[in-house]
Parts: structure tokens; C-alpha cells; sequence
């Protein structure tokens, strides 16, 4: 949420943060804005509207300073508009700030400031951060910086320019996430790895309440008492072509392609036809042996995966599953017990309630396992155990390859439970990791066979404000992901049910043409999910309905189908994804909607 870059080297740093910003700005785009300093003097420039509308201002009105700061914005305090772009500053422009996160006590702070004669401009939180230096600063701008974050209840990651010290790029932490990339004679900050990944592999991450000094030859790391500090390099394998759309018009579509592969990825090494090998994970083997109830915390399409999570270990281990969205469970009483098990999922690693979640459970003393894309991310390093995704960069707001590996995650993770539990036969076992072996093959069928048809049903749906998407069982948290997909992107306005719950009120919404998705991929309740689209049908619902291979008399019953190639029952709901992203993607492409941005929401969100 919000993106922040730094430069700090012997080229012109205005076109370098501005490509910066291009890369991240899924992190928010309603206004975006740069500052250079040349040694002189602190040009900035910043524009409501999408990065592009900054493009023109820059090259007239920055300096050629080597020196820069920049951000886009996903607005919180404050409309977008230009006033309110980052960056900010103090009264008299000696220092400017970019700023990632919310504080919470800026009205208090604002008030007195304005009180002892501050000016402010902006509607922004932001702004009493520059006022606060420009009050601390006694000719060291650390120690100003250090007086001021104490002063600061909230989140913050800050990156900071100034007048006094024009060859340096100062910077702090908490509860939000910055990395400094090393590079020769120049050096890098972002908000995310992707904004310098074409520069370098070797960054920084800043831990909470650090700081740090940048300078084109020098990085220096403080702690919180300010004592000078050593950090390890982490280096990234990245391939920067993973953040280019490669020749797909969006990279939502390059995603969805993508799928297959992620998820050989994923489980390369850790599915065999012999079984499930995540001992990589280190967890006890008795702890394991002896759980008898997990959490599953997650936001957005990762809480939809922990859905799925929770029936598949119902049905496979039969323990107690618990599952919750983040920003409800952190302020839940949750009876936690020290015996448990939380799983945190989160593509970015960096949610800000997942990540709350997870530190509360913690106190409870609750071991943590994290299912995370990312492994430098505070969620990857605040949890005790840690599930690699490897799905790759995923840039597109709306995440599919991310969504689908923390799916196939919890299929491995549930089977790999069952077997340390006894409470899967070997042979079933075999089978299933078979089948799960099978799965991106099926994968790239799936997307060739359901592409004409979505495109084609995109048509109707285009002409639609509400559509309904039903299922029951997994094939439930599906229709959830499914409605999700079509609501970020197209803006129909989209609700799932249990298909049996239709009947308790929303049946009446039911009327002819009236779009209806209805998901059967599991053969055991089949025929019950049939009798309620049956339901639909006599009231003239347009039916659309995936379901697998076989699936006795739905030909007569429905409009539509899509059939899903024949897999063990117990997965083809991470086949059925596929057709529900593509209905997605291409009604909101016939709707020409800004895809891979879709207004109001940003792809890491680290404020509450
Ligand atoms: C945002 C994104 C969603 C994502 C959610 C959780 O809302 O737009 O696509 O599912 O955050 O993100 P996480 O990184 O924790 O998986």
C-alpha cells in the first residue's frame, strides 16, 4: 500500500525513481509524486491521477540532482489530488519526506504544531512528519528523525531528503516494509524488491524501528538506541523479466498462463509419487502427531485459499479447524492454546491485520506457520515455520497464480498432516500425490478448454449489474473467490452462496437472465447442488455451471457448461479456478476496465 523509492548515485535520479514507481505501482495508484535534490536545491513534482500524468512535469520542472525520493499513493488521510501527493515538507522546504503507512495521532500533533506557527498545506497524516524534524532537527538530522518516530503512534516506513545533507537519503521503519538495494556507487530504498530488481539482487530489509543512512558509497544501519548496526544481505533470484507482461496485454492474463508452472514450483521436490516430503518446514513430529486444532488467518483471495483449507483438513484429518479473516481475529477473543497451530497465508507477507494476527497468536503461544510468496517479508520472518509459495512476482492487483499455490499448499500441507496423523492409508496417499503430480498438465487443459467459452459468457455478463455464483462444500469457497474476481476487476456487483442457503432469501432475487455460476466439482454432494440449480432454472436464472467430467443430467438442466478433466474428487476445485478468473479477466476487459489496477484497491495493504 503506497510505494516509496530512493536514489542515491552519479546518474540523474528523476528518471530512475520515476521507473522505480513505474514497477511499483500496484502498491497504489491515485496520485504519485518525486523530489530531487541537487545539492542546491529540492525540486518536487507530484500529480493526482496515475503515474503516467506525472511523466510530463517531471522532465520540465526536477533538477539534474542525483539524489531523489518517490511515491505513489493509495490515499488514506486525504483525497487524491495534488496537495495531497507525497512527498511533503516542512515549512521551509528543508525537508521531505515520502511516507508509507498511517499515524494515527497526526491530529493531536497537527494541532500543536499549527499552535506554535506551522503551515501546513495537505490533508495528509503525513505532513506533521516533516513539521516534527523541522522541529527536532538540532544539526543532526538522525537524531531528529529518531526524536520524531517516538513521537509517532502508528505505521510508518520514511524516507527522507534534506537540505543539510543533500548526499544522503535517511530512512525508518515500523510496521511497514522498506529494503535498500546495493548497488556500485549507487544505492537503492523501495517499499518492495520489484522496483529495483533490474538494478540489483542484493538488498537490505529493514526490521522495525531501524534506521539508516544512505549515501551513494555508504549504507548505514542503526537500531532503535542508535548504536551503528551489521545486517546480513539477502539476495534475490528473481529474473526482472518476471515483472515484464511478456507480450500479454495484461499481466492478470500473463498470471493465469502462469499457473502450470507455478505450481510445478510449488511442489517440485516436496510431491513425489511416494508421498509428501515437508520436512523442510521443520515442525516436530510429535507436535504434528498431536494437533488437535489449527487456525487459518488470511485476508482478501488468501482468506478464500484458507477456506478451502479448512474442509480439505476436515475431511482429511478430521481435527478442529478454525478459519478467519485477519482483521477480525486479531481483535477476536480466539481461545488460543499453546498446542495450536495458526496458519498465516499472505501472498505479500506484508497485510498488515495477518500480520497482527500473527504476532497476537504468538503471545498466545500458538507456533506459526506462514504460507507466504515472500520470503524476506515480515510475515516470512515473524513466523516460526514457512511454506514457500513460488509462484513468482505476481503484479496484477487481482491475484490467480498466488490464489492457486496457496490452494495446492494446503492440499500438500493437509496430506503431509494426514500422514503424520495415521489417517491416510498409503495407498490413498499415493493416489492422491499422483494426482497432485498430474495437476499442471490438467491445468494448461483447463485453460485451453474454458478460454472461448469465458470469453463468449463475458459477453452476458458485461450486460449485468449482479451475478451469483453457488456451490457447496469446497466448490463453496470457490463461488467466494470466483464472486471476489468478478467484483475487484469488472465492479458487478457479485455475491456467493452455499447453494443449498440460496433458498433462505436470496432465491428471491432469482429472475429470468439473471447470471448464475453454480460449481460441481464434487461428486458426493453433486446431486444436491444440482436440485438447487434446478431451483434457479424454474425461475429463469442464466446457469453457467463447471463441473466435472460425468456429471450426471446437468446438459439438460443448465445453459452453459464447462467440464473439468477427470481428478480425484478431491481436486477439482483448484481446476475450477481457472474458468472462474478467465469470466473475470474478460468481462472486465469488455468493460474496459483498468485490469491490472482496479480503482480503490492496492495489492499489498499495510494499513488496517
Ligand atoms: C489485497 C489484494 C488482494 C489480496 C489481499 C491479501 O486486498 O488486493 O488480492 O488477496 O490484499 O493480500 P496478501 O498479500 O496478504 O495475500
Amino acid at each position: 500500500m503506497c510505494g516509496i523509492v530512493g536514489y542515491v548515485g552519479d546518474k540523474k535520479a528523476a528518471p530512475i525513481l520515476y521507473d522505480g514507481l513505474k514497477k511499483l505501482e500496484y502498491r497504489g495508484y491515485d496520485s504519485s509524486g518525486i523530489a530531487v535534490n541537487d545539492g542546491f536545491k529540492i525540486d518536487i513534482v507530484k500529480k493526482k491521477g496515475k503515474l503516467d500524468q506525472l511523466e510530463g512535469s517531471l522532465k520540465k520542472n526536477t533538477n539534474g540532482g542525483t539524489v531523489g525520493i518517490g511515491h505513489t499513493r493509495w490515499a488514506t488521510h486525504g483525497k487524491p489530488s495534488d496537495l495531497n501527493s507525497h512527498p511533503h515538507c516542512d515549512c521551509s522546504k528543508d525537508f521531505v519526506v515520502v511516507h508509507n503507512g498511517i499515524i494515527e495521532n497526526f491530529q493531536k500533533i497537527k494541532k500543536r504544531l499549527k499552535e506554535s506557527g506551522h503551515n501546513f498545506k495537505s490533508e495528509t497524516d503525513t505532513e506533521v512528519i516533516a513539521h516534527l524534524i523541522e522541529d527536532n532537527y538540532d544539526n543532526n538530522l538522525l537524531k531528529a528523525l529518531k526524536a520524531t518516530v517516538n513521537e509517532l503512534d502508528g505505521s510508518y516506513s520514511l524516507t527522507i531528503l534534506s537540505k543539510y545533507e543533500p548526499d544522503k537519503i535517511f530512512v525508518v521503519r515500523k510496521d511497514s516494509p522498506l529494503i535498500i538495494g546495493v548497488g556500485e556507487k549507487e544505492n537503492y530504498i523501495a517499499s518492495d524488491i520489484p522496483a529495483f530488481l533490474s538494478k540489483t539482487k542484493d538488498f537490505y530489509i529493514l526490521e522495525d524501528n531501524e534506521l539508516a543512512v544512505v549515501s551513494s558509497g555508504k549504507i548505514e544501519i542503526y537500531n532503535d538506541s542508535l548504536d551503528l548496526i551489521k545486517k546480513e544481505l539477502y539476495h534475490v533470484d528473481w529474473d526482472p523479466e518476471m515483472a515484464e507482461k511478456q507480450g500479454y496485454e495484461h499481466y492478470m492474463l500473463k498470471e493465469i498462463n502462469e499457473q502450470p508452472d507455478a505450481v510445478r514450483r510449488l511442489m517440485s521436490k516436496r510431491v513425489t509419487p511416494g508421498g509428501i516430503n515437508l520436512d523442510e518446514l521443520n515442525l516436530d513430529s510429535e507436535f504434528l502427531k498431536n494437533l488437535k486444532q489449527i487456525h487459518i488467518v488470511a485476508c482478501g483471495t488468501a482468506y478464500h485459499s484458507g477456506l478451502i483449507g479448512k474442509y480439505l483438513m476436515e475431511e482429511l484429518l478430521n481435527i478442529h479447524i478454525e478459519v478467519d479473516v485477519a482483521s477480525e481475529y486479531r481483535y477476536r477473543n480466539v481461545l488460543i492454546k499453546e498446542d495450536d497451530l495458526v496458519i498465516v497465508v499472505s501472498q505479500s507477507g506484508e497485510t498488515s491485520d495477518t500480520l497482527a494476527s500473527l504476532r497476537m497468536a504468538k503471545k498466545h503461544g500458538a507456533k506459526i506457520l506462514a504460507f507466504t510468496n515472500s520470503r524476506g517479508s515480515s510475515i516470512a520472518r515473524e513466523a516460526d515455520h514457512v511454506l514457500l509459495l513460488k509462484a513468482g512476482l505476481e503484479i496484477s492487483v487481482a491475484s490467480t497464480k498466488a490464489y492457486l499455490n496457496m490452494v495446492v499448499a494446503f492440499y500438500i500441507f493437509s496430506l503431509y498432516l494426514a500422514e503424520k496423523q495415521n489417517k491416510i492409508e498409503t495407498k490413498r496417499l499415493n493416489k492422491l500425490s499422483n494426482d497432485l503430480i498430474r495437476l499442471p498438465d490438467l491445468l494448461e487443459q483447463v485453460i485451453k478448454d474454458s478460454e472461448s467459452l469465458m470469453k463468449e459468457r463475458a459477453k452476458q455478463y458485461v450486460k449485468k449489474q449482479n451475478a451469483f455464483f453457488i456451490g457447496r462444500h469446497t466448490d463453496y469457497t470457490l463461488a467466494l473467490e470466483g464472486a471476489l474476481k468478478l467484483k475487484e476487476i469488472s465492479y458487478i456487483h457479485a455475491e456467493a452462496y452455499p447453494a443449498g442457503e440460496l433458498k433462505h432469501g436470496t432465491l428471491a432475487l432469482i429472475e429470468k437472465g439473471v447470471p448464475v455460476v453454480a460449481l460441481g466439482t464434487r461428486k458426493f454432494i453433486f446431486e444436491k447442488t444440482l436440485s438447487n440449480i434446478t431451483e434457479i432454472k424454474a425461475r429463469g436464472g442464466d446457469v453457467t455451471a463447471i463441473v466435472y467430467k460425468g456429471a450426471e443430467g446437468i446438459e439438460k438442466v443448465v445453459d452453459h457448461v464447462i467440464y473439468i478433466p477427470q481428478i480425484d474428487d478431491l481436486f477439482g476445485g483448484v481446476l475450477a479456478a481457472i474458468p472462474l478468473q478467465l469470466l473475470a479477466y474478460n468481462t472486465a476487459y469488455l468493460k474496459g476496465c483498468d485490469i491490472d489496477q482496479p480503482r480503490n484497491l492496492a495489492k499489498s495493504v499495510t494499513v488496517e
